[in-house]
Formats: structure tokens, sequence, C-alpha cells
């Protein structure tokens, strides 16, 4: 790996922690930075909470787009990786509404219906044609996957409610709508895709996968070289995307706190760590912004270093929501700590997968795949087969990765086929499943955490 002391490339708005400014100069300053936010740096994407930025020891993405084969075309479809898994959408595909109206949707991802669009067969002849087709894409990030079921799982497909009627759409042959999963981050994960075990060699893991992907998608048999092969991992595993700044707290490494994608990248993570398996364990998960708790007592009490209340709320709102990450138990004792387990990352440090109940849910856009179990004829309808679609176990359907939770506010829609449009959506969802009985204000105060990684 080139090693580069990388300066990162931000915008003036990082002026914006609490300074002391005396009040009549703060109306001035949170006017210009909001017009600084036109102005991002190369390295940042706003979004719904503020701004998000990149960031790789490899280079710059300036560099790295002109350099490195994960943003190469190396087949024949005009794909590269980073037509489904895209900077600014958090390295997935959440910003296709922009991709559509920017190239009036021309772009490679929506012209093809092979592995995108409702289905196989799916009409993309006129513009208006292929908009409706690829509305998955548009409206949630996701693209089409066949999920095969096999002789040997142990289950069986006794029918399927396909909202989209799809031709090729049979008991053997279902369909899952799927978010590409962030590429950020995944020298702190333990597996890729679906995949049935651990990958201790991380390397070879996405290595393979750029391989695959780039005869997949870019439909070709094109084998890329080694070379090549390893600059692509290098970007996916030394890749860092978060949330830098906030719209009302700011800078989120100001005044003690470390988010943001450098401290991201310095963030020490292990197989094991914060696990049973290697030590001691602690719920205290992330602690990014220890520093502004209470932030608004502070504030009220004329210490600290917030120059409104506004901010110094915000902040402290912030804090509380990590806490109740951390700390808040659900009727049967468990916290969100308990799954998303590594230390300020959010992944879970040990292999396994958790069927958190959305599949489950009807979802007027998602196909109902109706399955029985060979053995015990024990029947469910789900809307994505999870793992079991590559296992074929009936204990893995609905089973998904714990995923990364930093950058989340560029990558709306949220779950594996995006079936939480927002973070409040996300919270909700685990407040009726899991029974945690949040009230509002822990809701907020959730939503104002999450939006903030
Ligand atoms: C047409 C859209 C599309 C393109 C193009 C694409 N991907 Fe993906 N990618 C997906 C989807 C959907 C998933 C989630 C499904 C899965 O896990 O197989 C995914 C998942 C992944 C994962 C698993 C990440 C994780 O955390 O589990 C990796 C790694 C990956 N892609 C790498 C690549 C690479 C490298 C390329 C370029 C060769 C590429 N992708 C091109 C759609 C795409
Ligand atoms: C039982 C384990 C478990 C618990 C408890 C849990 N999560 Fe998750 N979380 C997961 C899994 C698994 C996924 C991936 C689901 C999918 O891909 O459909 C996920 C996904 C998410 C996502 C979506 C990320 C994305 O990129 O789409 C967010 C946000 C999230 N969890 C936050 C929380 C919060 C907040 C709590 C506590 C209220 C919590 N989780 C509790 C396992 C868990």
């Amino acid at each position: 790996m080139r090693s580069v002391i990388f300066r990162l490339a931000i915008s003036s708005v990082m002026l914006s922690g609490c300074i002391d400014n005396a009040p009549d100069e703060v109306g001035q300053t949170q006017q210009a930075e909001r017009e600084d936010h036109d102005h991002l740096g190369a390295q940042q994407v706003r979004n719904r909470a503020g701004i998000a930025e990149e960031y790789s020891p490899l280079g710059t993405l300036a560099e790295l787009e002109t350099t490195n084969a994960f943003f190469k075309n190396l087949g024949t479809s005009g794909r590269t990786c980073e037509s489904c898994h895209g900077f600014a959408g958090g390295w997935t595909a959440s910003a296709a509404r922009e991709v559509w109206e920017d190239t009036n949707g021309t772009a490679p991802v929506f012209m093809f219906t092979f592995d995108n669009g409702k289905c196989p067969s799916s009409d993309i002849s006129t513009r208006r044609k292929r908009k409706d087709a690829m509305a998955l894409t548009l409206e949630r990030g996701s693209t089409r996957g066949a999920q095969k079921i096999q002789p040997g799982f142990e289950f069986e497909v006794t029918a399927v409610d396909d909202p989209y009627n799809c031709a090729e759409t049979s008991l053997t042959n279902v369909f899952g709508y799927r978010k590409p999963n962030p590429l950020t981050g995944v020298s702190k994960k333990t597996s890729v895709t679906w995949a049935p075990a651990a990958q201790p060699d991380m390397r070879a893991a996405v290595k393979a996968v750029f391989v695959g992907g780039t005869q997949l998608h870019g439909q070709t048999t094109y084998v890329p070289t080694d070379a090549e092969q390893n600059q692509a991992a290098d970007f996916m595993l030394f890749n860092f995307f978060a949330q830098v700044e906030d719209d009302e707290a700011g800078r989120l490494d100001a005044d003690g706190a470390r988010g943001g994608p450098v401290n991201l990248a310095n963030q020490e993570w292990f197989v094991g760590i914060n696990h049973a398996s290697t030590g001691p364990t602690t719920r205290k998960v992330f602690d990014l912004y220890d520093a502004w708790i209470g932030a608004d007592a502070d504030f009220d009490h004329g210490r600290g270093h917030c120059h409104d209340r506004g901010e110094a709320k915000r902040r402290a709102l912030i804090a509380e929501g990590q806490e109740i990450f951390n700390f808040r138990e659900n009727a049967n004792g468990g916290t969100c700590s308990g799954c998303h387990n590594s230390p300020n990352v959010g992944t879970r440090s040990v292999y396994q997968l958790f069927d958190i109940g959305i599949v489950d849910k009807f979802d007027a856009e998602l196909p109902r795949i109706h399955i029985r179990n060979k053995t015990t004829n024990a029947e469910r309808v789900v809307t994505n087969l999870g793992r079991g679609a590559s296992t074929g176990l009936w204990s893995d359907v609905g089973k998904m990765a714990v995923p990364i939770l930093r950058g989340l506010a560029s990558r709306a829609p949220y779950f594996d086929s995006g079936q939480a449009k927002t973070l409040m959506d996300v919270v909700n969802h685990y407040d009726q499943h899991f029974n945690f009985a949040f009230t509002d204000h822990e809701k907020e105060a959730l939503v104002a955490f999450l939006s903030s990684l």
C-alpha cells in the first residue's frame, strides 16, 4: 500500500465548532456556515443531517478515481463497482436518484436488466419505461438478485406473491431486491455478502468479490490481474466514510468529540474485540460523544464551549442517544450495543448473523415468498430469504450480517431491502420488534446519534 500523508480537503466549514464568539457575531458565523455548505470539500457530500466525509490513507478520491481498479470499466456494460457502491450514497446506491438526474437516466446502472430493474424481462425501451423498471433503485437504492431454491434446501417455496409479476419468477427462482452494502470500513468486518462462515482473510474475500463482480456486473469473462485485484481490495479495506458535520451541532470532532472518517480509520478493531471470546466486554460500544454529555446544562451554567443554546442542546441530544444505544435495555435486557458490539464502528466483531424480524413485515414493493420447512412443515412468509438463500438452512432464513453503523445519514433507506425509509423508521422497528418501549424523546435522541455517525 502506498503511504501518503493525506491532508483533508475540507472547506472552511471546519471552523464551526463551539468557538468563543460574542453573541452578536453568532448569527453571522452561522450564516457564513450555511453559505459554505454550497462549497463542499472534494471529499465531502451533503445529506439530510449535515455533511459526510471520505478519508482513505491511499490517497484523495480524485487520485483514486483515476488510478484504482475499483473505479475502472473492465467489462462491456459500462458499469464499474462505483455504479452501485458510489461515494455520494455513502458507498451504496442510495444516491441513484441524483445519478438519474445528472445523466438523464442513461448511467450504465439503469441500462441493463440482467442484474437490475424489477424483472429480467422489464421493458426499458424508453426513458419513461426505464424509470418505472428502475423504481426500486431510484427509491430504495436496491438492485435485483436471483435467489435460486435448490433441491437440497431444508425448505421449499410454496407460492410467491410477486408485485411485478415477473415472467421469470417461479417456485425455484425468486427475486430479492437488495441494497449494495456500504463499501467502507470493510477491514472492520468478519465477513462480506452472505458468506456461510467467517472470512479471516478479508483481503482474499474482497478480491474474489471484485473478480466475480467485474464478470457479473461488467458482463465479461475478463479476469482482473492480481495487481488490479489488490488495488480494488486496498480501496475497499481502507476506505472510510463518516458524518463530519451536523447542521445544528457543528463539527462532529470539535471540543472533545471524535466523529468523522479520520477517527474511524484510526479506530482499533480485531476479530473478537469487545466479545467474551477474547476477554471482558463492555456495553459502552460508542464513546465518540462523551465530551458532549450534558452540553446543554453546561451552557445554561455558563460553562462548556457552545456559543448558542441550539448547538448545546443538539450536542447533548447526540450524546444522550449514544448512551441509549449503549445501555438502554429492552424487555429482555437486550441493548443495541449487544449485537452492534465493535467499538465506534457498530459491526459485529465475531461472525454471527441475526434475524431482526424485518423480512416478515408486509412491504408492498417487495415479493412475499411463502416457504415451508420440508421436515417440520412450519411455514413462513418473507420478503427476503437472508442467508437462507445461500445456505438453504431453515434457521438461516431472514438472517443478515450486522452492518457498519457509520455514514448512515448518506445511505437511506435502511436494512437489506431498504424497508425503513428513515432512521426514525429503523428505531420504530426495533421499538416494536424487540419491545424497547422507547419514549418519543429517547427515539429523537437515538436518531440524532445515528445521524451523527
Ligand atoms: C448492479 C449493482 C452492483 C454493482 C455494479 C456492484 N455491486 Fe457489489 N453489491 C451489490 C449488492 C446488491 C450487494 C449486496 C448483495 C450481496 O451481498 O451479494 C453487493 C455487495 C457487495 C459486497 C459485500 C459487502 C459486505 O459488506 O457484505 C462487496 C465486497 C461488493 N459488493 C463489492 C463489489 C465490487 C468490488 C464491485 C465491482 C466489481 C461491485 N461490488 C459492483 C450490487 C452491486
Ligand atoms: C439482535 C441483534 C441486533 C440488535 C439488538 C440491534 N441490531 Fe441493528 N442491525 C442488526 C442487523 C442484523 C442488521 C442488518 C439488517 C438488514 O440488513 O436487514 C441491523 C441493522 C441496523 C441498522 C441499518 C443499517 C443500514 O445500513 O441499513 C441500523 C441503523 C441499526 N441496526 C441500529 C440499531 C439500533 C439503534 C438498535 C437498538 C435500538 C439496534 N440496531 C439493535 C442487528 C441488531
